[in-house]
């Protein structure tokens, strides 16, 4: 798993850096390419020549040689890693770790580094417990640092407690948990999902609805939130689990779920419009169960608002699909909709194809988007949702 990793190991000033040494090589011999950096008060615990030796690579201290100028750069070093370690980490590296300051190497380093960052604080207990080194230590997690923490044991002060750097073999272990990690993709994304049915009261124990299930739309949920976005789920009505790690808001007649959609639109990086939304809805509820009488009766029904047409209109850098179900016309229907929404793609599905209709586990579908149309075969629903969160990254990467 660590073989052919870069690994930059930095170094602080703490009698723990001695352990920098075995920690190194327990790198090396797990197949990492592993550079070492060096505050300048590092050089007094533990020499550059020993992990020099250890990494076989020069020690880099200072922004550049002062011999003959060479820069050492800070950008491709950053660049070039795979895991940035910093083993030991003292109180006051990571004070200006988690305030920016960048007045060594190491530091400027750690600022230009896009890949993970771990550090192993090593200190002495009191230094360690103290409420200012325990916020920064909270900073820093907020913003993705992997903290290894300290074990407890004889500190070099002579007191007993928790500050000791953890053991070498524990930190490879957990950069090795680290790289295995995959980056989600969509980390850091918003997205809302509608799904499912609306139901429009007639009165309090009847209602208007439809055949939706709710599976495709909380499929595609499911599959945004694996790969790491933040999911919301306006949903209808489903007999269906809320998928892991989604926040599922029941808005069950059409009006509700405008409203929840349409109040988080601002603050999402897009939206899939998957519930079957009743485009008209009684023109007033009754407020008691509407008695029988001898002839028949007729309900005035009101146009409902078009949900995704509104969000279409407020659109701005946002992505924006569809579904659209056909029975007939379904080419001629779906582009239409795709322009008069003002979507990014528009999902088909056909009431003529087996397979593709309510309640079912599989689906075909046809993505159309303005360069024209991709036909795929009978795949289950969450097969169906990778395709679509597949589509939604690369409209979103593009
Ligand atoms: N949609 C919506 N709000 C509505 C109606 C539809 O957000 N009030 C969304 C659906 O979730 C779907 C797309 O618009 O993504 C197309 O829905 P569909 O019912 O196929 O089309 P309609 O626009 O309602 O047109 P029609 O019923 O005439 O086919």
């Amino acid at each position: 798993m660590l073989k052919g990793k870069h690994i930059i190991l930095g170094i602080t000033g703490s009698i723990a850096a001695y352990k920098a040494a075995m920690l190194c090589r327990l790198l090396k011999c797990a197949g990492c390419e592993v550079r070492v950096v060096m505050t300048p008060m590092a050089k007094q615990f533990i020499t550059p020549l020993t992990m020099a030796t250890l990494s076989r690579n020069p020690i880099l201290v200072d922004f550049f040689d002062p011999e003959n100028g060479a820069w050492n750069s800070h950008v491709s070093l950053g660049e070039w890693a795979d895991c940035y370690l910093i083993a030991p980490a003292t109180a006051n590296t990571l004070a200006k770790m988690a305030t920016g300051v960048a007045d060594n190497l190491l530091l400027t380093t750690y600022l230009s580094a896009r890949c993970p960052v771990a550090i192993a604080p090593a200190m002495d207990l009191d230094m360690y417990a103290h409420t200012t080194t325990q916020h920064n230590l909270a900073a820093l997690r907020s913003t993705g640092v992997a903290v290894i923490e300290p074990g407890e044991g004889e500190l070099a002060s002579g007191l007993t407690g928790k500050g000791r750097m953890a053991e070498p073999e524990q930190i490879v272990a957990e950069v090795e948990r680290l790289l295995g990690e995959k980056k989600k993709s969509l980390s850091g994304r918003r997205f809302l999902v509608t799904a499912g049915a609306t139901m429009e009261p007639i009165d309090p124990v009847r209602y208007i609805t439809n055949h939706s299930s709710g599976k495709m739309g909380y499929a595609i949920a499911g599959e945004l939130a694996r790969r790491g976005a933040e999911v919301t789920l306006l949903s209808g009505r489903t007999a269906l689990p809320t998928p892991d790690g989604v926040e599922k808001v029941e808005t069950l007649s059409a009006a509700d779920m405008y409203t929840a959609a349409t109040k988080r639109w601002s603050e999402s990086d897009g939206a899939v419009m998957c519930a079957a939304v009743a485009d008209y809805t009684p023109a007033r509820t009754a407020a008691t169960k509407i008695k029988k009488g001898d002839g028949d009766m007729s309900i005035l029904l009101r146009r409902t608002e078009d949900i995704a047409a509104t969000l279409g209109r407020d659109k701005g850098g946002r992505l924006l699909a569809g579904f659209a179900l056909e029975t007939d016309n379904e080419l001629a229907n779906a582009e239409a909709k795709l322009a008069k929404k003002n979507l990014d793609f528009i999902v088909l599905n056909s009431m003529r194809d087996s397979g593709a209709c309510f309640r079912g586990d599989t689906n075909k579908v046809s993505i159309i988007d303005r360069d024209g149309r991709t036909d795929h075969p009978l795949m289950t629903k969450r097969e169906v949702a990778a395709l679509i969160v597949d589509r939604i990254e690369s409209c979103l990467n593009r």
